[in-house]
């Protein structure tokens, strides 16, 4: 895939942007369509390239970024402008038929990034509707610049999916709340430092599940009888956090649900 084409620029399109630049792709090969003089200004900062619709540049993805409200129309566009285009939909909601059933001929896949793509920490779920294979392993290595790929095998899944994994660093950025409340006083208001130690928190997180992936060993290896943790934990387990968290995931996947049938 030599150049590719972000159909709406916003928040979901410039951080997988940035991942694929720091990735080592080109933003000469990178083009945007987006009406948002704001968005419009933030990509020319990227150096990736305003693509108007006489320019004779063969576009060999294009890659659907609007919210829901506009995607129909915004797909239109794109098939009434545009020759053969190929698409990824990283729109959540609206289910592949009512895009396919407007062209049967194009190649059409949802994928479903989320905002760590920007450093190259994505996670991306994919369902393939209408791609060939050799077109489709282009545009999963595409996307493993950005992160690691998930391909589903069910439409319905991207829905579970945008819930927990979508949404996914939002609810890590909500327990970090608790996390700063605390260390705002202990680091005396040293907002700096208290960043610091969040960042070293996660990153450590993430590392320590990196080597060992049994969640329990990583507990156990925490805890020691009638310590801190041990107490920490009782409390979380008698107010039941882990139900209450298991509810709000199964609330985003129902809310993702709705969404997809409203359209
Ligand atoms: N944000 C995320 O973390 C995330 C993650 C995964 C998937 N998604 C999905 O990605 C989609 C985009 O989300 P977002 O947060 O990036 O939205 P956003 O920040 O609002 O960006 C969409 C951009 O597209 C522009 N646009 C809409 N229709 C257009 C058209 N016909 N022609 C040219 N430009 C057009 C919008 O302009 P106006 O502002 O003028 O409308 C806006 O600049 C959503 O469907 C969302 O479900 C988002």
């Amino acid at each position: 895939m030599k150049n590719i084409a972000f159909y709406g620029g916003g928040n979901i399109s410039q951080a997988v942007i940035e991942g694929l630049i720091f990735s080592g792709l080109s933003p000469k090969n990178i083009f945007f369509v987006d009406r948002n003089t704001k968005n419009q200004n933030k990509l020319k900062k990227l150096k990736v390239r305003s693509l108007k619709t006489n320019q004779k540049v063969k576009i060999d993805l294009f890659i659907l970024a609007v919210k829901p409200k506009d995607a129909i129309e915004a797909y239109q566009e794109i098939i009434t402008n545009f020759k053969n285009p190929k698409v990824a939909c990283l729109v959540a909601g609206i289910k592949s038929k009512k895009y396919t059933n407007l062209d049967k001929e194009v190649e059409f896949l949802r994928a479903m990034p989320n905002t760590s793509s920007r450093f190259g920490l994505g996670i991306t779920a994919l369902y393939n509707s209408s791609f060939k294979k050799t077109n489709l392993l282009k545009v999963v290595a595409l996307l493993k610049k950005i992160g690691i790929v998930i391909k589903v095998d069910k439409e319905s899944k991207i829905d579970e999916f945008t819930g927990t994994i979508g949404s996914g660093p939002a609810y890590f950025f909500y327990l970090l709340q608790s996390y700063e409340k605390k260390l705002m006083n202990i680091c005396n208001g040293d907002k700096k430092i208290v960043r610091a130690v969040m960042v070293n928190l996660i990153k450590g997180v993430g590392t320590s599940v990196e080597n060992n992936g049994n969640l329990n060993d990583l507990i156990e290896a925490v805890k020691s009888k009638k310590g801190t943790t041990e107490a920490g934990l009782k409390s979380f387990q008698s107010n039941k956090l882990g139900i209450s968290f298991e509810k709000g995931l199964n609330a985003a996947i129902k809310r993702s649900k709705e969404i997809s049938n409203e359209f």
